[in-house]
């Protein structure tokens, strides 16, 4: 089933068209990724499907139901939960404060303990930490931080916008293994990410934009075949893998 169907949006900054007519579809239980070069529009893309920027064209719905137009609070009572770039936690307040504002739009009072239980033997780290300042935790630990407050909202739908960013190699490897895991909870996932190798392999689709459009979208497997993308984004030339090895091979 779809959950998220974005149409023919078009968005722009002053002079600048930062959009030019994108169309993505996110389906229930998918990992969709959305990549590109800096400036790409992926910011943008998400900040319209959030209500926090306002297209001058196009059409977004979320469940059949037609999201544009609407405020940023209303969409995300939906179910549908941003973590944004650069981590937007509140550095004073401690860890437990930061999971219970996440869940600060839920009704249902009694579960969120629950929840919060729930995440932090997720994520054991926050459980270690829940009374000291969030300002107190790593960079990594606050991403972490970022997604379980964002998981406290208990979305269908979560908005990822670069979840690596900043994080040392191995952080990444175990964002992006979250992620999956996530997925594999029920949660649906667009994930915003410069990390294109990792982000393909693990995204069941993927669209790539570039200067406000798609250029190209498809599983893993048929945008690696697509002839720039290795070139542009992997940093390649010559030692890429064939376009017929299988998704798990290394990329080297
Ligand atoms: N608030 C703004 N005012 C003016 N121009 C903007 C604004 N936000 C983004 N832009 C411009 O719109 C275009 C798309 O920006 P956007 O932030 O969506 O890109 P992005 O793909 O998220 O890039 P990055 O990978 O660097 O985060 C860029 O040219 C950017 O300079
Ligand atoms: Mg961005």
């Amino acid at each position: 089933m779809t959950l998220l169907a974005v149409d023919d949006l078009v968005v722009r900054y002053g002079a600048i068209e930062a959009l030019r007519g994108v169309s993505l579809h996110v389906d229930e239980g998918e990992i969709v990724g959305l990549i590109g070069a800096n400036g790409a529009g992926k910011s943008t893309t998400m900040n319209s499907i959030l209500g926090v920027v306002r297209p001058v064209r196009g059409t977004i719905t979320y469940r059949g139901e037609p999201l544009l137009g609407k405020p940023p609070e209303a969409i995300i009572r939906k179910g549908i939960a941003p973590t944004m770039e650069g981590r937007r936690i509140f550095p004073s307040l401690t860890v437990e404060e930061n999971l219970r504002l996440g869940a600060a739009i839920r009704s249902d009072r009694q579960q969120i303990q629950a929840d919060i239980d729930r995440w932090c033997a997720f994520f054991p780290i926050l459980g270690q930490r829940l009374q000291q300042p969030a300002g107190n935790l790593s960079g990594g630990q606050q991403q972490m931080l970022a997604v379980a407050r964002a998981l406290m909202s208990n979305p269908k739908l979560l908005l990822m916008d670069e979840p690596s960013l900043g994080l040392a190699p191995l952080l990444v490897a175990e964002v992006f293994r979250l992620i999956t895991q996530l997925r594999d909870l029920g949660v649906t996932i667009l994930l915003v990410e410069q990390n294109v190798r990792m982000t393909l392999e693990i995204a069941d689709r993927a669209y790539l934009l570039n200067t406000g459009r798609v250029e190209f979208s498809g599983t893993p497997a048929e945008i690696l075949q697509h002839a720039d993308i290795e070139q542009a984004y992997l940093g390649g030339g010559k030692s890429s893998r064939p376009a017929s090895a299988p998704m798990g091979a290394p990329l080297t």
